[in-house]
Parts: C-alpha cells; structure tokens; sequence
C-alpha cells in the first residue's frame, strides 16, 4: 500500500523504460498511430522507482492522467515519433544499467510528411511506407553503454503459425534481447486494459517467469526478473 515502503532491491539501478504508441505523420493534422495507452510503461516506470532505481520514461503519446502515475521522481521525457523515441531512449540509455523497450513503435512510417494538410483531390491516395528502424535490435546490436540489459515486450495473437508462446519464442530468439515479455492480446487482453498476462522469456525463448494481475503487479514480476538476471540484490 502507499504507507508501506516498497523493498529498495533496485536501489543504485539506473533504468530507462519506454512507454506509449508512436505517431508517424502523414502531414500537420494527421498521422498513422496505434492504440497503446502507455500504462504499462507507466507502471514499470513507477515500480521501479518505488524499488529505488533511478528512472527515466521515454513517453510517446501518453495521456496525461496515465503520465501522472509514474509518480513525482520519475524524469519524462515526451516524444511522438519512433525516431524522436529512438533519439531519446539512446540518450538516456548511455547512463543506464537497464532499458526496458514497452513502447509500440510504428514498423513503417509515411515515406514523406506533406509540409501542408492534403486536400481531399477526389482520388484516393495511395500511402508510401517505408521501414523504421528496430529500436530494440539496435539496443542489442549497438549498445549506448556496454554491458546493459535490455528487455523487449512483445504482444502476441495466436494464429495459424502457433501459439503466442511459439511466436514469442521465435521472437525471443530473433531480438537478441536479454529478456522478451511476452503478452498475449486479444478479446479482453492487452491494449486498452488494465490487467495483464505474461511471460518473461531469455534470449533463449524459455521461460525465467510468468505473471498476471495488474499492470503494477506485471511490471513487478519483470523487475524481479531483471534483477535475478543483473544479480544485484541490494539494501
Ligand atoms: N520495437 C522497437 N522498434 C521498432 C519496433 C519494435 O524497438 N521499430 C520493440 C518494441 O518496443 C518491443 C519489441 O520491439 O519491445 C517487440 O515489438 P513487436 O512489434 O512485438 O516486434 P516486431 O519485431 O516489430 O514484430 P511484429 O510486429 O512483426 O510482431
Ligand atoms: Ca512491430
């Protein structure tokens, strides 16, 4: 509860978590986006902080009553693209022991913003995309600060290829990243709720743990992860 101290295990733990959905704009009034909300960026954000890590939350796109709740001690830094997020989570991570990637970045953006709002021509336009950069591989493949843990999320939807924890295996495994979340979404999962259901998955693709709850009590099983896995248990 509110009264009661949370254990400071993460005590002199620098972290940096992304949170929110990226805007990719079309031109000045409109953009191609998705539906994350941010709270759970929010709330690993938050735990982390009661658990006494430094933390920086890169935010893209998050209303300001999710916002509030990373709480006073947390330092945000506001962006709207994946590259403006791909810029500030770099910066940040070049003093950082962990960066926990919860953001949903756009994997394409318009190839070109109109510097002005399209006018309705009376044919439809044909949107050009092309692919933005893999923020999390790129954590993994060139590191800001050598020896860091990085940490994926994943949300998954079962389909005719697998289950979601075949997907994120697979993807576990493709990333390179230390640790994959993966979430599985869908009728009354995921986006736009408030409760969750996890898998935290090793680069391997098996599992170190699982949890489900609250968003605060998701991010809590990703930090005991992240912090079995760093092996500093500390005051
Ligand atoms: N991610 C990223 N940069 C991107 C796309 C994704 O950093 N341009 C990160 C997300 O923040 C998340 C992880 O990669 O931590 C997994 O995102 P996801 O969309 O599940 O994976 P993709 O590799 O984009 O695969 P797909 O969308 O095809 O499932
Ligand atoms: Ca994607």
């Amino acid at each position: 509860s509110a009264v009661t101290p949370a254990v400071q295990d993460l005590a002199g733990t620098r972290a940096v978590v992304s949170a929110g959905g990226t805007r990719e704009p079309l031109d000045p009034v409109r953009f191609l986006g998705n539906r994350s909300s941010g709270r759970q960026g929010v709330a690993l954000a938050a735990v982390a902080a009661r658990r006494g890590a430094r933390v920086t939350l890169v935010a893209a796109n998050v209303a300001a009553d999710v916002l509030a709740r990373a709480g006073a001690t947390v330092d945000v830094v506001e962006v709207e693209t994946g590259e403006q997020l791909r810029e500030a989570v770099r910066t940040a991570a070049k003093d950082a022991d962990v960066v926990v990637m919860a953001a949903a970045v756009a994997d394409y953006r318009p190839a070109s913003t109109a510097p002005a709002k399209m006018k309705k021509s009376g044919q439809a336009p044909v949107l050009h995309l092309v692919e933005t950069t893999d923020v999390l591989r790129e954590l993994v493949t060139d590191p800001p600060r050598a020896g860091q843990t990085v940490v994926g999320f994943a949300a998954e939807t079962g389909d005719g290829d697998g289950d979601v924890l075949d997907h994120g295996r697979a993807k576990a495994r493709r990333k390179g990243a230390d640790l994959l979340v993966v979430n599985a979404v869908g009728a009354g999962l995921g986006f736009g709720t408030t409760t969750n259901d996890v898998t935290v998955l090793d680069r391997e693709g098996r599992t170190v743990a699982t949890g489900a709850g609250t968003k605060d009590a998701v991010a809590g099983v990703v930090w005991d992860a992240v912090r079995d896995l760093v092996g500093r248990p500390s005051a």
